[in-house]
């Protein structure tokens, strides 16, 4: 499946311009700069499929990708918590973010990426709820596990366990990765995988 050549499909900036609810899709979610674009280009094996920056606010609108003969389109997404563009901008963002989780018939799950040294923060608590809510199974991933020590790591995990075991439409699994070092990318590939063709 990710052995294809992923490619860019469109990008839109409102609802009434997604593209066709065909196939089974994922969406990459998370506070901005946590490195959802970064995953996406580990994930396919294609550095620049994604755009990335060290500057927060880089993903400025709904960004799909497919690969050909595959029932799958993965979806990068702007991120949110981002304070320093103008707030008209970020509000927009957010607000295409928030309509497309709510309201995508064909999103089979969402892919929340959570920053390993900053654990789940208020907004992310504010997406879980939206998602247990619209009924949309979610899957944590811890990102940038290259940044802290496995000790820390090893707490972090136990304690999102347990915050998630509360949760309605949480996934229990949760998968640390470093897309620098190519780290749990193969789980969440097969992870993926067995979703696309279930
Ligand atoms: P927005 O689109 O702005 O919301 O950001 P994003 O979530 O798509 O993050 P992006 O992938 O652009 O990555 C943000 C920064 O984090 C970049 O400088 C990446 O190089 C860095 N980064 C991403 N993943 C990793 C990782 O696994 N390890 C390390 N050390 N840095 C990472
Ligand atoms: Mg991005």
């Amino acid at each position: 499946l990710f052995a294809r050549p992923w490619e860019f499909l469109t990008s839109v900036t409102d609802m009434a311009n997604l593209p066709e609810a065909a196939d089974t899709e994922i969406a990459f979610a998370g506070r901005s700069n946590v490195g959802k674009s970064s995953l996406i280009n580990a994930l396919t094996g294609r550095k620049g499929l994604a755009r990335t920056s060290s500057t927060p606010g880089r993903t400025q609108m709904l960004n799909f990708f497919v690969a050909p003969e595959t029932p799958l389109t993965i979806v990068d997404m702007p991120g949110y918590g981002y304070a320093q563009a103008p707030k008209d901008l970020v509000d927009a963002w957010t607000r295409l973010v928030f309509s497309y989780l709510r309201g995508r018939p064909n999103l089979r799950r969402v892919i929340l990426l959570i920053d390993s040294r900053h654990g789940i923060k208020a907004n992310d608590l504010e997406t879980m709820e939206l998602l247990d809510k619209a009924a949309v199974v979610y899957q944590v991933v811890l990102t940038k596990a290259d940044k802290i020590k496995p000790p820390q790591l090893a707490r972090l995990i136990t304690e999102t366990r347990a915050l998630l075991a509360k949760r309605i439409a949480a996934h229990p699994e949760i998968i640390a990765t470093s897309s620098e070092k190519n780290k749990g990318v193969d789980d969440l590939r097969a992870e993926l995988f067995l979703l696309a063709t279930q």
